[in-house]
């Protein structure tokens, strides 16, 4: 992991981990589109870097261009990397997601607290190979960013709700109805398929993650509802894509001028095991 943080000198530098339509040409002053190299493979695609007011937002469409990948198939490693080698301190992930509770009806959006993952044999950390890790994932979103990214999305105009336990599956289908019910006994309370092993990643690259997930639908435990599907998911999407731009905006506006340091930018200072001659 390389150490390229700009954390130092106290700015922001916000990567954005999104759907491909989140970024819009134009919303970045000096945008430049750059292709960054990771040694854990391809990311998704380029990053599109730039400002919008003093704080420098980095870009990456989690499915690449045209939405090519399936959730299994997206490089969460390559992604965390290369955002972390342009220098970013922070990342906020955008993702749509369907809903395990009344209250979180399409068209709210949740700043999610916690994740149970269900994801299976994706590549999950970035140590191994003679350097072992292990970092603290008992809260696995920060705090301060979540809090500003979810004020960020209320002065966008949405519904938010501050705080939701997310159940990452594997995918590319939808759940089983007994796993739906499953989960919400379990206390899921929205359910998607990227957030792992993107939140632990992040928190081994000593990124504070937040996580704004867009509601898209009722999953399929909803006696009146119709089971979710893909059409239901792109007509919410389409009419919330506006709010989700919105969101940055107004967290380039929210965030204090200047950066003090979180707890998680020094995570991994306590948490290799192995002998330092093994770091080379
Ligand atoms: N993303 C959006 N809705 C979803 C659902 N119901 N299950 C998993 N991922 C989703």
């Amino acid at each position: 992991m390389p150490n390229t943080t700009t954390k130092a000198s106290g700015k922001w530098h916000i990567g954005v981990i999104g759907g491909s339509g989140l970024y819009e040409p134009g919303a970045l002053e000096d945008a430049q589109e750059i292709r960054v190299a990771s040694a854990f493979g391809a990311p998704s695609g380029p990053i599109t870097t730039g400002h919008i007011g003093g704080v420098r937002f980095s870009f990456i469409a989690r499915h690449g261009a045209g939405h090519a990948l399936a959730p299994s198939e997206v490089n969460y490693r390559a992604n965390i990397d290369a955002l972390k080698r342009c220098g970013v301190t922070d990342v906020v992930a955008i993702s749509a997601i369907g809903s395990l509770a009344e209250e979180m009806a399409p068209g709210d959006f949740v700043v999610v607290d916690q994740l149970i993952d269900r994801t299976l044999g994706r590549a999950r950390s970035f140590f191994g190979d003679g350097i072992v890790a292990h970092v603290p994932l008992a809260d696995p979103v920060c705090p301060r960013l979540s809090q500003f990214a979810g004020e960020a999305a209320g002065k966008a105009g949405a519904k938010v709700h501050a705080g939701g336990t997310y159940v990452a599956i594997e995918g590319p289908q939808f759940s089983t109805r007994a796993e739906s019910h499953m989960y919400r006994q379990w206390g899921g309370q929205v359910i998607g398929m990227t957030a792992m092993p993107e939140a632990r990643l992040a928190r081994e690259a000593e990124l504070p993650y937040a996580l704004v997930g867009m509601v898209t639908d009722y999953d399929c435990w909803r006696e009146s509802d119709a089971d979710v599907d893909v059409a239901e998911i792109l007509t919410v999407m389409r009419a919330n894509a506006d709010k989700a731009r919105a969101l940055i905006a107004a967290l380039a506006e929210a965030l204090p001028a200047t950066r003090s340091a979180s707890p998680i930018d020094t995570v991994l200072d306590t948490a290799i095991v192995s002998a330092r001659e093994n770091l080379a």
